[in-house]
């Protein structure tokens, strides 16, 4: 019939409504606040929260629904039912033992695996097409293990890697040279955790290569100290804000939003996420980040940077790193 009762046109959809539906899985402070960056910056139409916690995730779903008002046009769900997440454009795994002050990323494997295992496969049944981005540490154990609880194909399921650590480093480069933080071209590589590397050979401010930066009227210079001292930072950030704050969220989820929208938008991005690596520098069988394109299907291409001897003995001990935890689980 032409006639719809009012009930039916309340339940439509409307008709400018896009299909891209981003879901996220704990509603914990990496969470919510991922979900809070995704609306703000419009990154999905649909935004489903998914959490054991009911009544955690309602509350903010709620408390997100009311600020819809005052965001680009979007919707979102709270659930404890996984069927929140059906039909899922991407599929962002946060949920996870929270990492303590004193603890390393990698403390945290036991717990994750186990509960990946557990929420993976109801996912994949209910949005199979999904782009699924793992965030949950430590990342990149948890991304090997979730390919091969899942058995997606490896474009599939990355992890959000080092897209953070990236911004940190360009954070504080920028700061010290007095540069735009994105005039600043620098990417961290290896583990997200303890054993990560700037690639600083192929880093560049502007037009000029950073090795080659010598300041700006005679400040600013990223002389070999410098340099350590700010690798050193990259790596102690979190640690930093653990001790002082108990979490890790802004950051994070601002680097989560740009990976979702890197993919709901098909957009290519050179971005440093976590993926499966077959002969990357001779690198194989292991999850961790490089430079990589993503997009709609995900991760593909991973660029053949140009390393040093020195970044690629470090890359090759970071992968060591991850595979020695990752045996320990069997993987
Ligand atoms: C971070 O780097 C703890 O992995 C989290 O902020």
């Amino acid at each position: 019939s032409t006639v719809e009762t009012d009930e039916e046109v309340l339940a439509a959809p409307s008709p400018t409504r896009r299909t891209s539906k981003l879901s996220i899985v704990g509603a914990g402070a990496v969470g919510a606040t991922m979900a809070y960056a995704a609306l703000m910056r419009g990154a999905a139409r649909t935004v489903a929260l998914y959490d054991i916690n009911r009544a955690k995730v309602e509350a903010e779903a709620l408390d997100l629904g009311h600020g819809i008002q005052f965001m680009p046009m979007a919707e979102i769900e709270g659930s404890d039912d996984i069927a929140v997440c059906a039909d899922s454009d991407v599929v962002v795994i946060t949920a996870g033992a929270k990492q303590k002050p004193g603890q390393t990323r990698l403390d945290l494997a036991e717990a994750t695996v186990s509960l990946i295992g557990k929420i993976l496969p109801p996912l994949v049944e209910v949005a199979p097409d999904a782009v699924y981005v793992m965030v949950t540490n430590p990342v990149d154990v948890v991304t090997y293990a979730a390919l091969k609880m899942s058995g997606l194909p490896s474009s599939q399921l990355f992890g959000s890697g080092t897209v953070l650590d990236s911004s940190r480093l360009r954070y504080l480069i920028a700061r010290h040279t007095g540069v735009a933080v994105q005039n600043v071209h620098a990417y961290v590589a290896g583990e997200h955790g303890d054993s990560e590397l700037p690639l600083w050979s192929s880093a560049s401010i502007g037009a000029v290569p950073l090795l080659e930066w010598n300041g700006i009227g005679g400040r600013g210079a990223l002389t070999h100290e410098v340099r350590e001292q700010i690798a050193r930072e990259v790596v102690e950030s979190a640690y930093r804000i653990i001790a002082g704050k108990g979490a890790t969220n802004y950051a994070v989820a601002l680097a989560g939003s740009r990976i979702i929208e890197a993919v709901l938008k098909d957009e290519q991005r050179v971005l440093p996420v976590s993926s499966l690596l077959e002969d990357y520098h001779g690198i194989s069988g292991v999850c961790l980040s490089v430079p990589a394109l993503v997009g709609r299907a995900g991760v593909g291409d991973r660029l053949q940077v140009p390393m040093s001897a020195d970044e690629l003995a470090g890359l090759r001990r970071s992968a060591e790193a991850i595979k020695a935890v990752a045996r320990r689980f069997g993987l």
